[in-house]
């Protein structure tokens, strides 16, 4: 990347341990992405991917306490929506974010929100993919990368990589060697939006290159 190469500036939502989160900003630390992560918000307090991101001197916060628990009252979203927006975030990136996008979020970010899903979507969105896969028997799973909509899980999808099932798998095995292919895949969706390489046309997403 040349020195005076435009550099996006990335928020991040997680609930989680943010390996996901790790991972983007490793990237981004590589000089693998023409971005920079500003925020990080979690909804949970404790959650260590507001301690990774600290650790890496960027600044984190927990959004506050919710009565509902798949979503934010539209209130607090709206918060959300503003330390986004006051950060100067032009891309918000969900990295094992549990509560559904509503409204306020969408409406301050359209088409400039993306996520990632441990499964190849449309089959098993929702909780816990690799166990619905799992049990379905499927010998193929996977990942994908999505814009955002108001679904879940059913925005137009940006890249997918397959996984493969054993026979000896437990979830967490499973769930396991998913994450080590998200740690490549979602680097490299962040890497095309901040290259501006994403063009959407209806469900589908042009990649340009
Ligand atoms: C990942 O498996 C992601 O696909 C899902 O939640 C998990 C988050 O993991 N949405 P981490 O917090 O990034 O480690």
């Amino acid at each position: 990347m040349s020195g005076d190469a435009r550099v996006i500036r990335i928020g991040i939502l997680g609930s989680g341990k943010g390996s996901n989160c790790a991972a983007i900003l490793d990237a981004c630390a590589a000089g693998k992405i023409a971005g920079k992560v500003v925020l990080v918000l979690s909804d949970v307090a404790d959650a260590f991917i507001l301690e990774r991101a600290r650790q890496k001197g960027i600044e984190a916060r927990f959004i506050g306490p919710s009565q509902f628990k798949t979503k934010l009252e539209p209130e607090r979203e709206e918060q959300v929506a503003r330390q986004l927006t006051e950060a100067g975030v032009e891309l918000v990136v969900l990295a094992g974010y549990m509560r559904v996008v509503k409204a306020p979020l969408l409406r301050a970010f359209p088409g400039r929100i993306i996520n990632i899903h441990p499964s190849l979507l449309p089959s098993f969105p929702g909780l816990r993919a690799w166990e619905q896969a799992l049990r379905y028997g499927v010998r193929i799973t996977g990942v994908t990368v999505h814009f955002v909509d108001e679904g879940v899980d059913s925005g137009p999808i940006i890249l997918q990589s397959a996984v493969p099932v054993f026979p000896n798998d437990t979830p967490e095995s499973l769930h396991a060697r998913i994450q080590v292919t998200e740690h490549q895949l979602y680097p490299e969706a962040v890497r095309l939006f901040a290259a501006g390489k994403l063009r959407v046309a209806g469900r589908t997403v042009k990649v340009l290159e």
